[in-house]
């Protein structure tokens, strides 16, 4: 464990021992007192300066020192979930004291990167250069903790092993895809101090939105090897049309919160937060149009919307699949006694991310009669009734992946270059004043501006209230 030297006072093993001790009794229920002792026996607490030579040395130091003690052979993991610009310094300062090193023999050192991975495309290229001239390129682990969630890995699951969804996920099939990210929290804490910097557009969109959207949309991979999965990603967010100047005023709206309500508490506005610039200007809505140009996904439109302070905490993808060529039937729906006449409705395949993990499918049958009418159903898959066991945390999966060597669900250099290759110029086009694109208040509570409704028009059905 290494901290900056604000970074709270000296903690000794003991402490540290006792808070993690606790932490197992909160969220570990299941463990036994045996391997609980043993593993906090193993546990240790360093606190140094890592932006000093001599805090990177002292843990060089402890490392050895525990290593020897314990006849351990040497292989490290580190994680590394500080501010950006100290990412490369640290492996920096750790390699020169051979503290990280490139692998020999059966000993490992890993690097786990928090994101963010940069804050634009080319700080996201020198940040790679920086950390590969230390370390060899399967030793950075760069983390997207969406990628470690259960309902995530299932997209893969469902779509490569049931044969009866696939070929649905293609341009002649579905009409748009729509994915929601959507929270209700805002700047609690200090948050603001490193999300002014950052907005929505490189918190959310960059990384897990863009993440999930090359989920639903890739080709199978050609084995499940973490080089063919990323493959198949890459290839879709390549095929992302970039969005430029006049494109994104178009194509791409942003919002920030005012003072308001959810749920029955009333809450400030993103401006009055704490850390947050009173005047600033930084996005914590997004909401865009994005086109995949493939030859699976051509003329199919992705709509991604994700904001702070919404009215509730909800992360779908929602594909929303084409209406017969030609309407037949007449849809009927009835609330009570009362029934009306309403537009053919499309049918929907939801994967519910969070919370209430699952998935529905929506889809028309015969409503009882006399009549030849149709009626919207649904099927639903929920995690909570078929599997009697709470999903494990992202981060679990992913450390325990990051020890055992398994970089699957880790981003590689190349998405996360596609990915900023996509964002970085609606970023740059915000930020042009020629181009005067406006940042839309929304009420706190609010689905985000009605600006965003603008870019789904009454065809598609409008955005979904998950
Ligand atoms: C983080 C973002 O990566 O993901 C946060 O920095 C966001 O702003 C969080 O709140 C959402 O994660 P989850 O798992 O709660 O959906």
């Amino acid at each position: 464990m290494l901290s900056s030297a604000s970074g709270g006072a000296k903690r000794p093993d003991e402490q540290f021992r006792s808070d993690a001790q606790q932490a197992l009794a909160e969220f570990r229920k299941d463990g036994t007192p045996d391997v609980e002792r043993a593993f906090l026996s193993h546990v240790f607490y360093q606190c140094s300066d890592f932006a000093t030579r001599a805090g990177l040395a002292a843990l060089g130091e402890r490392l050895r020192t525990l290593e020897q003690a314990q006849g351990l052979p040497g292989s490290r993991l580190f994680y590394l979930a500080t501010g950006p610009e100290f990412f490369a310094p640290i492996v920096q300062g750790l390699a020169n004291d051979g503290t990280i090193c490139r692998e020999e023999g059966g000993v490992w050192h890993r690097v786990v990167i928090e994101k963010p991975f940069g804050h634009d495309l080319a700080s996201a290229i020198a940040l790679d250069r920086d950390l590969l001239r230390y370390l060899g390129a399967d030793q950075v682990y760069r983390i997207d903790h969406y990628l470690g969630k259960e309902t995530v890995q299932n997209l893969l699951a469902f779509r490569f092993g049931n044969a009866i969804f696939e070929p649905l996920f293609h341009r002649q099939h579905v009409d748009h895809v729509q994915i929601t990210v959507a929270e209700t929290v805002g700047m609690e804490g200090r948050r603001g101090a490193y999300y002014d910097q950052a907005g929505a557009l490189r918190d959310m969109v960059q990384n897990h939105m863009l993440q999930l959207l090359a989920l639903v949309a890739m080709d199978p991979p050609a084995t499940l090897k973490s080089a063919d999965i990323s493959d198949a990603k890459l290839k879709v967010l390549r095929n992302l049309v970039p969005l430029r100047g006049a494109d994104v005023a178009r194509q791409v709206v942003r919002g920030q919160y005012t003072a308001g309500t959810i749920g029955s508490q009333s809450v400030r506005g993103y401006r009055q937060e704490d850390a947050v610039g009173a005047s600033s200007t930084t996005e914590t809505f997004v909401a865009l149009r994005a086109t995949v140009e493939s030859w699976r996904w051509a003329g199919v439109p992705f709509f991604l919307r994700t904001g702070k302070r919404l009215p509730r905490r909800a992360t779908e993808i929602a594909v929303q699949f084409k209406l017969p060529p030609m309407q037949l039937f007449r849809t009927v729906e009835c609330v009570g006694d009362v029934c009306d006449l309403r537009d053919a409705q499309p049918g929907v395949l939801v994967f519910r991310i969070q919370p209430d993990e699952g998935i529905d499918l929506t889809f028309s049958v015969k409503r009882p009669g006399m009549q030849l009418d149709l009626h919207p159903v649904n099927f639903a898959f929920d995690y909570g009734s078929s599997f009697q066991t709470e999903l494990p945390e992202a981060y679990e999966r992913l450390l325990l992946d990051a020890l055992r060597g398994d970089a699957t669900l880790f981003m590689r250099s190349g998405e996360l270059e596609a990915a900023w290759e996509f964002v970085t110029p609606i970023l740059a086009a915000w930020q042009a004043p020629s181009l005067e694109i406006p940042i839309y208040p929304y009420s706190a509570g609010d689905w985000g501006p009605s600006e965003a409704d603008r870019l789904i028009d009454e065809s598609f059905g409008g955005w979904r209230r998950p």
